[in-house]
């Protein structure tokens, strides 16, 4: 299969692309380089020995994005490229709107013109807001989510639905991610965001090598095991095994589907603060501050869907993604100081 992937020198995209190559497909790489590296495409040809033909270029730029089509018989797109980061949204909400909307419409447009009928699209468990129940099944309701951010992947789960009502040669697939971490154990592809990072694990990788002082525990009095709060965290790598599956899901005309990606299991902050420990060897100095707006106390997936239709399930813990991101966030530190 031939897969044009929006988006694939970043964090999921990137590990998707390996995967793929893996399982025997080709893959062409569309990215702005918005949020990612130019030098992710060679990392990815050292992992794979395959060098994909990237496309430096806005999924939004119709006419470049038609190039690559022309360029290329595409069977399947998969789509990451947007933006992600919830607080940014909250105060460039047009910005978030603009893009991750438009692109989403350029892209599906561009795939009419040239009869491409399999998408997968970059969903988010953002999309169930605050949790009625956890775990969170796919046909729980999809409610108003708490940023700009998540309203955009609300939106296009709903463009995507009413399109596949009328395209019946459309397949679809809304992978629903719970909380993406770890790293490919070359330690090659990672996250490394820049400036703080908002998410815990990356901030944790940051305080272990030393960049950062200690890691701030946003509450201790949820309802939860510990009373910190409770996420489903996914490696990567296995989370890149889900879209190939999708993919092969697809091949069986189904329409739209929707699938969690998830492990199924929930870990506190504190929890995974000691995996990370037990991972790296590293203390991992930590202070309790106030609740962060907007969080909720618990969320992970029920992933039985996803198992049961896909033949999903995970290969890795939470103690080898903290270990394979120690691992990862050790490399790029150290590669960051040669270059400099
Ligand atoms: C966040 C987003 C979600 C997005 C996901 C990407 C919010 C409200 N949600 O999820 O839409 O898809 O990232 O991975 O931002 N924590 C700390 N200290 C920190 C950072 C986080 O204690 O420095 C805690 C949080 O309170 C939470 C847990 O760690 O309990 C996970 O937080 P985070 O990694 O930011 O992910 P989510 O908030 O679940």
């Amino acid at each position: 299969m031939k897969v044009l992937v929006t988006g694939g020198l970043g964090f999921i995209g990137s590990h998707t692309v390996v995967k793929l190559i893996e399982n025997g497909d080709e893959v062409v790489i569309v990215d702005n380089l918005y949020n990612s590296k130019l030098e992710v495409k060679d990392r990815i040809k050292e992992i794979t020995g395959v060098e994909c033909p990237t496309y430096v270029i806005d999924v939004q730029n119709k006419e470049e994005l038609t190039k690559v089509f022309k360029e290329h018989r595409v069977d399947a797109v998969i789509h990451f490229a947007g933006y992600k980061a919830v607080g940014e949204s909250c105060v460039k909400p047009l910005e978030y709107y603009d893009n991750n909307l438009n692109s989403t419409l350029v892209l599906l447009e561009v795939m009419r013109d040239y009869k491409v009928h399999n998408f997968v699209f970059s969903s988010s468990a953002t999309v169930y807001g605050e949790p009625q129940r956890v775990p969170m099944y796919e046909s729980d309701p999809v409610v108003e989510a708490t940023s700009p951010y998540g309203e955009t992947k609300v939106m296009i789960e709903r463009i995507l639905k009413d399109y596949a009502k009328v395209d019946k040669e459309f397949n679809c697939a809304l992978l629903r991610y719970f909380n993406p971490i770890g790293a490919h154990k070359s330690g090659l592809l990672g996250e490394d965001p820049n400036g703080i990072p908002n998410n815990l694990l990356p901030y944790i990788a940051k305080v272990a090598t030393g960049e950062l002082k200690e890691v701030n525990v946003f509450g201790n009095d949820y309802d939860t095991v510990d009373g910190t709060g409770v996420r489903d965290y996914i490696h990567v790598v296995d989370l890149a095994k889900g879209h190939v599956l999708a993919l092969n899901k697809l091949k069986t005309n189904p329409g739209l589907v929707i699938y969690n990606l998830g492990t199924g299991k929930g870990t506190s902050v504190l929890e995974m603060i000691k995996a990370y420990e037990e991972a790296s060897g590293v203390k991992i100095p930590y202070v309790i501050k106030e609740r962060r707006p907007g969080d909720i106390a618990s969320s992970f997936a029920n992933c039985d869907k996803a198992r049961d239709e896909l033949g999903f399930t995970c290969d890795f813990t939470v103690l080898d993604a903290c270990r394979d991101g120690y691992h990862f966030q050790v490399e790029e530190s150290e590669r960051k100081k040669k270059a400099k």
